[in-house]
């Protein structure tokens, strides 16, 4: 029998999920989780680039994995596991910052957002910190990274690095190829359409998290910005609230844009919000009834991570060895 492909993704604990987060990542996780090997993890070590509460971290990082599981990964299919719990991480991160130019560290968009937004934290892990993604895909030799547009050009570095890697030492890396989808790669706020849905604006109008009740959720799409034309057409360059809406919609339901312009053809903003607000409810009412179950369960969730990081250290493992051996350091 063929070998399964992998995949390896991840995503910060620093704050709660959110519906980008879903539909731009862990949506495709479930999809691809039957067809590869996959190792998905909760990355605690990139959250603390930007001040954490240490308390508030610990329980994210205990709700995010339940909420993995209720989105409808399987941890008897997947290893789930929480990225500090693996040392190998931090471990080819240091040999790969080796291998990286302070040039192209500098041209991150991220790195770039991120300085302006924490203007009195610009820390050295901020700025290495796709050093440490690129050591989260790479030691498990990942082929494919299912993520959101926000996280290509992190992808794409990723692959600069192990080519650099490789062709001084042989093909130790696989190559990996990001994954992105093609409806929900980038989920806008839904108060500031030209600004991403991020983690680090929940609690306000703009955003939805997997949790937050029917109410709350019906309330923000409600009160979501659009525009003054009255149309539900798909058009991103000049309809921005609209258009991110649609896609929404369309990831909820799985409609695509012509069948959701003529659903509402002649039909006003008022039942069209009411119905992508209705249909995110319902995609994600039985992922917060189960997380919520799930968390009664503590046992059973540390039986999870402690298992995940069981087999994820073993399969980074071979790949530190081989890594430590090939730049030079005395066997242990
Ligand atoms: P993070 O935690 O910011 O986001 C997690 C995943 O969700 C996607 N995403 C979105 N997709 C569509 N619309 C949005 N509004 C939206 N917001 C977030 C992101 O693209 C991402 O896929 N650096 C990564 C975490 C990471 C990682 C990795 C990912 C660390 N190591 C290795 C893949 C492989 C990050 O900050 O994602």
């Amino acid at each position: 029998m063929e070998e399964k492909k992998i995949i390896f993704s991840g995503i910060k604990p620093s704050g709660n999920l959110t519906l980008g987060s879903y539909l731009g990542a862990l949506k495709n996780w479930v999809d691809l989780s039957d067809e590869y090997n996959c190792y998905y993890c909760i990355v605690d070590m990139h959250a603390i680039t930007v001040r954490q509460d240490a308390a508030q971290l610990r329980r994210r990082t205990l709700e995010q994995l339940a909420q993995y599981i209720a989105c409808g990964l399987d941890p008897a299919k997947n290893t789930i596991f929480i990225q500090s719990h693996v040392p190998a991480h931090a471990e080819l991160s240091w040999v790969l910052s080796c291998y990286t130019m302070f040039g192209e560290l500098s041209r991150m968009t991220q790195f770039k957002d991120k300085s302006a937004k924490n203007a009195d934290n610009i820390n050295a892990g901020l700025f290495t910190y796709p050093v440490l993604m690129a050591a989260d895909i790479l030691l498990y030799q990942a082929d494919l990274v299912p993520v959101g547009e926000d996280q290509k050009q992190h992808v794409e570095i990723t692959r600069d690095i192990a080519h650099r890697f490789n062709s001084v030492y042989g093909e130790v890396f696989t190559m990996p190829e990001p994954f992105i989808p093609k409806v929900g790669a980038r989920i806008m706020s839904l108060s500031d359409p030209d600004s991403k849905m991020s983690k680090s604006e929940q609690g306000g109008m703009g955003c939805i998290c997997l949790m937050d009740s029917p109410e709350d959720i019906m309330r923000r799409f409600k009160r979501a910005v659009t525009d003054s034309d009255s149309c539900v057409r798909y058009d991103p360059e000049n309809k921005k609230g609209v258009s991110n809406l649609m896609a929404i919609y369309s990831a909820a339901s799985g409609k695509n844009f012509a069948e959701i312009e003529a659903e509402f053809d002649g039909k006003g903003y008022g039942d069209f919000k009411t119905a992508v607000g209705e249909s995110v409810v319902e995609l994600l009412r039985p992922i917060r009834e189960k997380a919520e179950d799930l968390l009664k369960n503590k046992d059973y969730l540390v039986q999870i991570y402690r298992d995940g990081a069981e087999t994820a250290a073993k399969a980074a493992a071979r790949t530190l060895r081989k890594v430590y051996k090939k730049v030079g350091f005395v066997e242990r």
